[in-house]
């Protein structure tokens, strides 16, 4: 175990007053993970001391009953001093959200709530609306001059899906530039706020061990690993429609894709290191059609017993088409072409229902260029540094150590640091950590929309071959294991790792 020696340095911007206008704000995510992480912000004592919300949407609440509804998923709230101050500054306003007409009425509450406050006409517009909304909702603010100021800001946060496939993704980052700035809009993906990406930045780029060693000459592959126990959770009608491709490759897996693979940014700034990122994405091989059925594999849960219970398959979730041919497991090969990664195979694994919830990055190092140790026959373990972004969030080295006694006989053995470990040392969650970002006008955590079209770029063709040959199969896998039989043929030379929950063992069924 490394107890680290830490110097927690903090370089942050205040960010400015300002109103936080939520579209969509009945809906789950606004009480689940926004107001959640806004108290979290106001604990912190990171809010600007001229703050409030606006929650916006179609049904009609008082502020009073949209406070108490905000309070679902909030420790205490009848009881914390803090929390009842911070419900105070939540707001709520009913409009039908894609009709113009009804945005002078929001104009008017939001100048009203500012004016109340001391805030001056800095405005944040967080789209959190079924996604037809994000293209209606900016043309509608512009109407009323919502969508620019002399003085002051607006920013436009957006969350996913960006889009369904390469055209629409395009479509809509036209749409939003007719009345904003890209400047001024910030595409989330919460995987960029986890704390445990960004180290990825730290882990690779401020230690002189890691970077000499990060590339072909070192590396013989990288396999990334997210996986889900549960399954769809209620939201059968949204993922039929989406598929484990679009839910969380395009977007997540991708940008983990660009953060262990891009060269070192300039400088620590938004666009040196989206310029980086999207340099990635400019160099992947593209997958020919032909290749789809080798290089991707999808699958699909079917019913199966986990601890001598009945698990429903994916076909009979809710929502769900009993016919359907949606992915809930995808596994991919790939390449990067370029001077760093040449010749390295890239593995990327995800899927629903799966032994345990685990992200993970696993570099597997080449192995020595004799073998001097143990016994010939018997495969020889690779170096691994695993880096875990969640659960149990940290980096472990795999190395081999000479088993004690007669002979020379090798183990692997683990150096692991767990951010656990570090006391007292608050984790921010994603929320909290793009919000603050945000508001402090930084927007190196959120997507670009050029890198999001070429993420769309690449996948598009794996999406159009599914579409346009039915042949490419689908396989069925039992809920609860760890994806069809076919995904472990992809890996060559020494297949999946098998993670747990905690980062430092690993086996075939950790958690069941
Ligand atoms: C979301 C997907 O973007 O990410 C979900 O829509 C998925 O289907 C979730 O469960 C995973 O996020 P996390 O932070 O729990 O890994």
């Amino acid at each position: 175990m490394i107890h680290p020696t830490l110097i927690v340095k903090q370089i942050m911007k205040q960010a400015e007053p300002h109103v936080l206008v939520i579209f969509g704000a009945s809906g789950d995510l606004t009480k689940r993970k926004l107001i959640p992480a806004l108290l979290e912000l106001e604990k912190q004592k990171l809010l600007p001391t001229g703050f409030a919300v606006l929650g916006v949407s179609r049904t009609s609440f008082s502020d009073e009953t949209f406070r108490q509804k905000m309070t679902e998923f909030l420790p205490d709230p009848n009881e914390n001093e803090l929390t009842k101050k911070f419900l105070k500054k939540l707001y709520y306003q009913s409009i039908a959200t894609e009709e113009s007409y009804d945005y002078p009425v929001l104009k008017d509450r939001l100048l009203t709530i500012a004016k109340e406050n001391n805030i001056p006409e800095n405005f944040i517009f967080y789209l959190s609306t079924p996604p037809k909304l994000y293209e209606i909702i900016p043309r509608n603010l512009a109407t009323v001059g919502l969508n620019s100021a002399e003085d002051g800001f607006r920013r436009l946060i957006v969350e996913k899906p960006f889009g369904t496939d390469l055209n629409s993704a395009k479509t809509l980052n036209k749409n939003l530039l007719d009345y904003f700035e890209e400047e001024q809009i910030y595409r989330i993906d919460h995987y960029l706020g986890k704390e445990s990406v960004q180290n990825l930045l730290v882990t690779r780029f401020s230690n002189g061990i890691f970077e000499p060693i990060w590339n072909h000459n070192f590396i013989h592959h990288v396999e990334i690993t997210s996986a889900e126990s549960l399954g769809v959770e209620g939201r059968g009608g949204y993922y039929d429609n989406s598929g484990a491709l679009r839910d969380m490759v395009q977007n997540h897996l991708m940008q983990l894709v660009g953060m262990v693979a891009m060269e070192p940014p300039v400088v620590i700034e938004a666009d040196a290191i989206r310029n980086e990122v999207l340099k990635v994405f400019q160099s992947l091989r593209p997958i020919r059609e032909d290749d789809i059925a080798k290089q991707v594999i999808r699958g699909q849960y079917i019913e199966s017993h986990i601890k001598g219970e009945l698990v429903k398959g994916y076909r009979q979730e809710d929502g769900v088409d009993d016919a359907s041919r949606t992915e809930t497991f995808f596994a991919m090969k790939f390449f990067i072409d370029n001077w760093r990664w040449s010749g390295v195979p890239f593995y990327i694994r995800t899927g629903k229902k799966l032994p345990t919830r685990v992200t993970e990055v696993v570099i597997h190092f080449k192995k020595t260029p004799h073998r001097l140790f143990g016994d010939e026959m018997a495969p020889q373990a690779d170096n691994q540094l695993v880096i875990r972004i969640q659960p149990d969030e940290g980096i472990l080295l795999k190395f081999g150590m000479k088993v004690p006694g007669a002979g020379f006989n090798v183990q692997t053995v683990n150096m692991d640091f767990h951010y656990a470990d570090l006391a007292n040392v608050h984790l921010p969650s994603a929320y909290e950590r793009l919000l603050l970002d945000c508001m402090q006008g930084d927007a190196t955590l959120y997507s670009r929309g050029d890198a999001v079209e070429k993420a769309w770029a690449y996948v598009q063709p794996i999406i159009n071959a599914w579409n346009n040959n039915p042949n490419i199969p689908i396989y069925g896998y039992p809920a609860g294991t760890w994806g069809p039989d076919v995904a472990d043929q992809l890996v060559e030379d020494g297949g999946w790792r098998y993670p747990c929950k905690n980062l430092s063992n690993d086996g075939t069924y950790c958690e069941l």
